[in-house]
Formats: structure tokens, C-alpha cells, sequence
């Protein structure tokens, strides 16, 4: 990956303007899946992988993107961009890089009529990110909140944070087209050192967490592709609506899964499928276990936390069944090492990567162990990352700022 003075160099070189950088980093869930579009509880922690966005404004209503990773160069108008690009989404349009920055300059748009001259004024973008794609990892939130901080930033506007994860999320869901919660783009923006977040998605409160001194995640990435904007992640949050609509078509006061108990599951379960009874008993019972996570860790009891984070793996697979062998193996083969206190998919599902919480000093041989059994087993190499939490946007872009400057 770039660095951030060599990413500024690339930007001046191209477009003959010396840029401004703003990055925002990928995540990794601890626990609490598929709970954030039902209003529920998630408790994610950004991780020191990131998109960095070079930023310089243009006054010819053009967007000129460079991709670094892609080796890719968009120049199209604004309008052509963003309205043209709107209109085109369909079901199956292929999905490009460029969808994202542009869809969250779309939503930016949409959000901010008084600055809609600005944004159609145009801007150069040079991108780079290391948020390793297609392993649940966020690295589509990363690039949307970075590209937001970069415009929000050149056009000196300040909005509160919410609004700049809710604004990104709506460039997903209505640009891009994958119906995600707004978990990502949230932790994305407010991520701290150390900390998992504890967010409610309904009122987006969030909480910190710190992670337990004796413990360090470890993901490993089994390097099965993911995507959230294929059509699965799509049919899992159409039956879940299916299921709250009969739910609360007995109790009105459900507004969200987050509202019904397993009481009410057991009431009215069987007016529903089978795979839709199952889905929302994940949903349900994974807030449950999400509170309980963050009691557990604030007790530091981590042998509880690893219970739940087993828990929340089985239900994944058996309720909500979006895991895969690869992972289900990944997971098996984790809390056999010594050391392991629990191991669970992360992210949206159908592949992707593991989250392990292991003790400190077993960490890095955990990997390299867990790594051995995989390639044995299915003669892929797995990729092994010990992510220690980092700061989110916010605090992240003013160190950012610091580093191009004294470079
Ligand atoms: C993806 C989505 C999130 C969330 C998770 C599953 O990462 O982007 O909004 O729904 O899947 O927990």
C-alpha cells in the first residue's frame, strides 16, 4: 500500500494539485450479526487496514478517480456520474469500483441540496486502501467513509457523526444497491484504539468496550470470496421482514426484530416457513447474546465472552445458515489451540473471515497453527491478521493530516 506521502505525490503528479487525505479503516464484528438492519445491538472495532482518499477540488463538473489497487482511472461528468449512474441500477449491473465514491457523492447530494452546486463542481479523487476486498472486512464501508470525510472536508461542512455513517450507508443501499445495516459505516466513523463499540442501531448510542488486557483478536480470512451485494444477503433480509410482519401482525408494537422475544417466536412461530422462523430466531437471540457480550467484557470474564462468541457461531450456521465448511472448519480447528477463547464468523456470511479472541501471549502462534491445519485440510492458505483495535475517521484523519504534513 501507498503511503500516505507517496499516495499525495501520485495525486499531485496526476492531476497537477496537491491533494488533502482522509482515510477510514475496515472492521471487524466481535459479535452481533445481521442484527444491525433490525434495529438490534452489534459490536464491532475498526481495524488497522484502510482506504485512503486524496482529495482536491475541480471547478469543470467532472469527477476524475484513480483507483491504485484497480489500476482503474474514471473521468465522466457529474451528471453522468452520479444521475446516469443512478438510473442504472439494476439487479444485476455489474458492480464497478467507482460505485461506491460515487454513490456516496450522490448521497451527499441528495442530503445536502444547499451544497449541491459544489459537489457538481466536480473533484479529483486518487484512492488507495489495503482492506483486504471480498472477506467481510468492510472494505466497501471504508471507501465510502473515506471519500465522505474527503468532500465533507474540502467543502468545510461539518455534520455529526451519525449522519456521516447514515449518508454512506445510503449510498450502498440505493447507489450500489446492497440493502447492508448501517454497522460498518458507523464503526468505520467512530472506531477508538483498543475498543471494541457496542452500537444500538435503532437510537445509535454507541458504547465503548475496551478489550481485556490478556487478549488480542485474531482474524483469519479463509479466503472464501464474500459479497454483500450478491443476492444472498439480499434473501436473508427479505425473510427476516417476512417474519417481523407476522410477528407483528399479532404484537403492532414490533416495529423490529430488536422488539420480539423468543416468547413470541413460540407463540406465532409456526405461522411462518421454516427458514424464516429459523432466521429470526438468530436475530432475536443474537441481541441477547450481544448484551451479555458486553457485560462479559466489561467483567473481563473472557471464557464467557468465548461461550457466547460459540453460541452466536452455532445459530449463524444452523439458523441463520449463511456460513460455509471452510469457515465452519476455520472455527472447529480454533478452539482446539491452546489459548482460545472463542471463535466465530464475522461479517455478512457465505465465506469470508473467522474472529478468534485468544490470549496475548498465544496469539501469534495461534495463527501460525490455525494457518497449518487449514492448508492441511483444504489445501488453501489462509491469511492471519492479529488486529489490534484502531481509531475510527473521526479521531483517525487529523493524525492522517499530521504525517503528509511533516513528510
Ligand atoms: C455486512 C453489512 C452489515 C451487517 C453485516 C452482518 O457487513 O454491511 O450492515 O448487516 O453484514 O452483521
Amino acid at each position: 500500500m501507498l503511503t500516505p506521502p507517496q499516495l499525495a505525490a501520485l495525486h499531485l503528479a496526476s492531476f497537477s494539485v496537491a491533494p488533502r487525505l482522509f482515510a477510514a479503516p475496515g472492521r471487524v464484528n466481535l459479535i452481533g450479526e445481521h442484527t444491525d438492519y433490525c434495529d438490534g445491538f452489534v459490536m464491532p472495532a475498526a481495524i488497522d487496514f484502510s482506504t485512503v482518499v486524496a482529495i482536491s477540488p475541480r471547478a469543470d463538473g467532472r469527477v476524475l478517480a484513480h483507483s491504485v489497487n484497480f489500476n482503474q482511472s474514471i473521468d465522466k461528468s457529474v451528471y453522468e456520474l452520479l444521475d446516469a449512474g443512478i438510473a442504472s441500477l439494476r439487479a444485476d449491473r455489474k458492480l464497478h469500483w467507482s460505485d461506491y465514491p460515487a454513490g456516496v457523492l450522490w448521497s451527499l447530494r441528495e442530503a445536502l441540496p444547499q451544497h449541491a452546486a459544489s459537489i457538481a463542481a466536480g473533484f479529483s479523487l486518487t484512492i488507495a486502501g489495503d482492506v483486504p476486498l471480498g472477506a467481510g472486512l468492510s472494505s466497501s464501508a471504508s471507501i465510502e467513509v473515506a471519500t465522505a470525510f474527503a468532500v465533507l472536508g474540502v467543502l468545510n461542512i461539518t455534520l455529526p457523526l451519525p449522519q456521516i455513517a447514515q449518508l454512506c450507508r445510503r449510498a450502498e443501499n440505493a447507489f450500489v444497491g446492497a440493502n447492508v445495516g448501517i454497522m460498518d459505516q458507523f464503526v468505520s466513523c467512530c472506531g477508538v484504539q483498543d475498543h471494541a463499540v457496542m452500537i444500538d442501531c435503532r437510537s445509535l448510542d454507541y458504547t465503548l468496550a475496551p478489550i481485556p488486557s490478556q487478549a488480542r483478536i485474531v482474524i483469519c480470512n479463509s479466503m472464501v470470496k464474500h459479497s454483500v451485494a450478491g443476492g444472498e444477503y439480499n434473501t436473508r433480509r427479505a425473510e427476516i421482514e417476512e417474519g417481523t410482519a407476522i410477528l407483528r401482525s399479532h404484537r403492532p408494537e414490533i416495529g423490529a426484530l430488536r422488539d420480539a422475544t423468543v416468547d413470541d417466536l413460540a407463540r406465532w412461530g409456526h405461522e411462518m416457513p421454516t427458514n424464516v422462523l429459523r432466521r429470526c430466531r438468530h436475530v432475536i437471540t443474537e441481541d441477547n447474546r450481544v448484551l451479555a457480550a458486553v457485560e462479559a467484557f466489561r467483567a473481563a470474564d473472557l471464557t464467557r465472552f468465548g461461550q457466547l462468541m460459540a453460541e452466536a457461531h452455532a445459530s449463524f450456521r444452523d439458523d441463520f445458515e449463511a456460513s460455509c465448511p471452510e469457515i465452519d472448519t476455520l472455527v472447529s480447528l480454533a478452539v482446539q489451540q491452546p489459548g482460545c477463547y472463542g471463535a466465530r464468523i464475522t461479517g455478512g456470511g457465505f465465506g469470508g473471515c473467522t474472529v478468534n479472541l485468544v490470549k496475548d501471549e498465544n496469539a501469534e502462534s495461534f495463527a501460525t497453527e490455525l494457518r497449518k491445519r487449514y492448508l492441511e485440510r483444504f489445501n488453501i492458505t489462509a491469511e492471519t491478521f492479529v488486529a489490534d483495535p484502531v481509531d475510527g475517521a473521526l479521531l483517525r484523519n487529523a493524525r492522517t493530516l499530521a504525517e503528509v504534513a511533516q513528510a
